[in-house]
């Protein structure tokens, strides 16, 4: 499965439900989630990601190993996500900003 990690806090620009052909991203706040029993490995978010929040499971950078279990959860009670909408309109000045965990709202 495929994760969205960190860097995807507060910035959540969603060019990722875009191209997804299952539609398992879910929406919160200020954040997406992947779902892991819905995702099928098709690779296409993790290029679209601006931010560069999405990795394969196995890719997940050191020290975001929790990131996988919270989309399995998040994905769980948040809704689906279909189609791109604007960023929030701080999102560049949060791009890039490390540990932004502590800012997930729920
Ligand atoms: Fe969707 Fe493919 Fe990304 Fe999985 S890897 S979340 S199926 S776009
Ligand atoms: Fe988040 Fe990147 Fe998608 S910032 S909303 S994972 S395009």
């Amino acid at each position: 499965t495929y994760v969205v990690t960190d860097n995807c806090i507060k910035c959540k620009y969603t060019d990722c439900v875009e191209v997804c052909p299952v539609d398992c991203f879910h929406e919160g706040p200020n954040f997406l989630a992947i779902d892991p029993e819905e995702c099928i490995d098709c690779t296409l978010c993790e290029p679209e990601c601006p931010a560069e929040a999405i990795f394969a499971e196995d890719d997940v950078p050191a020290g975001m190993e929790n990131f996988i279990e919270l989309n399995a959860e998040l994905s769980r009670e948040w809704p689906v996500i279909m189609e791109i909408k604007d960023p929030p309109p701080d999102a560049k000045e949060w791009d890039g900003v490390p540990d932004k965990l502590q800012y997930l709202e729920r």
